[in-house]
């Protein structure tokens, strides 16, 4: 199977490159990447020389490079991870998001309906269904985005159902809860956490600690899509979830412990704006249909998680410099 990755260079893609090449023997996969901040080669070094993984450098925006990389890797499926993620930059600037987030997945399902490929599966988020007090979201639940980042996934989202329903375009969509693993971007809250007191320095907590948020360990994630990739059915969609709920400062509490630290090592700032209280997602559907269960506790995920930040201060050190300290400047000033 030749399968196109957008976004592979970024943390779950790059998972899942790793994932794919070591599943499965004979499977070739292109990683088309613009090679934004959030992306890192150095995420794929294992992979480079391995004659069944190539890379091209692109924009999921651009029509003629994705025609160009359509063209020349002719794939099977199509596996979308290419999206601007992170909710606070999406409150400072939210022009980049529309156009990865939209126009990117417009772009994909022009090329996916042109060329008559095979699947395109999108990846995207629970955060389009918006907050929830009590129970969890369905395929089913409304659409309630609340920050320009979630408003612009349930865009690329929206596309992806009117292209099933217009064209019978070929498309999967995934809701999935917080990942979370090796390879994270720093600027996410529990690589932040543990690489801020791996430095001595103390952890910014937004508002009151309690929004609730559902964590799934990246190796889960990936199993997931991988049963999607192959079973899941085009028009459909599947939420990913594993159940593990937690408040913000329990989560807190556990990466202070694992990291032999103590809650005066919490700093509780300005909350963000619009900060959704909870995320729940309900995950039958997967389980039923498509026989995925998550593996990974979130115990067990939280503590690889904080050994391999422990273990790779070289992959992480020099990201939070440059653009990154640019980023929590404006992000400090502006709240
Ligand atoms: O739910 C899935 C979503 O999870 C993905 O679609 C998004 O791309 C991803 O960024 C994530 O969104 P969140 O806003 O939940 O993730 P983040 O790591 O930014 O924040 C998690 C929680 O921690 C949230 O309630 C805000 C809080 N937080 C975050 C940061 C960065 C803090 O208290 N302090 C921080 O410095």
């Amino acid at each position: 199977m030749k399968i196109l990755i957008t976004g592979g260079s970024g943390f779950m893609g790059s998972n899942m490159i790793r994932y794919l090449l070591r599943t499965y023997p004979e499977y070739e996969v292109l990683n088309f990447d613009k090679l934004t901040y959030a992306a890192n080669p150095n995420n794929l070094i294992e992979a480079d020389g391995n004659p069944r993984y190539q890379f091209m450098k692109g924009d999921i925006a651009d029509e003629i490079a994705v025609e160009e990389a359509f063209a020349n890797f002719n794939p099977d499926v199509v596996l979308n991870y290419a999206a601007e993620t992170h909710v606070d930059r999406s409150i400072l600037d939210p022009k980049a998001f529309l156009m990865t987030d939209v126009v990117g997945t417009y772009q994909l399902l022009e090329a996916v309906k042109r060329h008559g490929t095979g699947k395109l599966v999108q990846i995207s988020t629970d955060e389009v269904f918006g907050s929830i007090e009590t129970g969890a979201f369905t395929e089913k639940s409304p659409f309630e985005p609340n920050s320009p980042y979630s408003a612009a996934k349930a865009g690329g989202d929206h596309l992806c159902r009117a292209y099933w329903v217009t064209y019978q375009t070929p498309v999967v969509v995934t809701h999935s809860c917080n990942f979370y693993g090796p390879y994270q971007y720093p600027e996410k809250v529990i690589p932040l956490f543990i690489t801020n007191l791996l430095e001595g320095k103390k952890v910014p907590l937004y508002g009151d600690g309690l929004n609730v948020r559902e964590w799934i360990y990246t190796e889960d994630h990936c199993r997931a899509v991988d049963r999607i990739l192959h079973d899941g059915k085009a028009g459909e969609i599947y939420n990913i979830g594993s159940g593990e709920e937690t408040t913000n400062l329990d989560l807190t509490n556990k990466i202070l412990e694992l990291t032999g630290n103590n809650e005066s090592m919490i700093d509780y700032v300005k909350d963000r704006a619009g900060h959704d209280r909870r995320y729940a997602i309900d995950h039958t559907k997967l389980s039923n249909e498509l026989g995925w269960e998550p593996k990974t506790s979130f115990t067990e995920g939280l503590a690889a998680t904080v050994k391999w930040y422990l273990d790779n201060k070289e992959w992480w050190v020099p990201l939070k410099s440059g653009e990154y300290e640019d980023y929590y400047q404006k992000q400090y000033v502006d709240r």
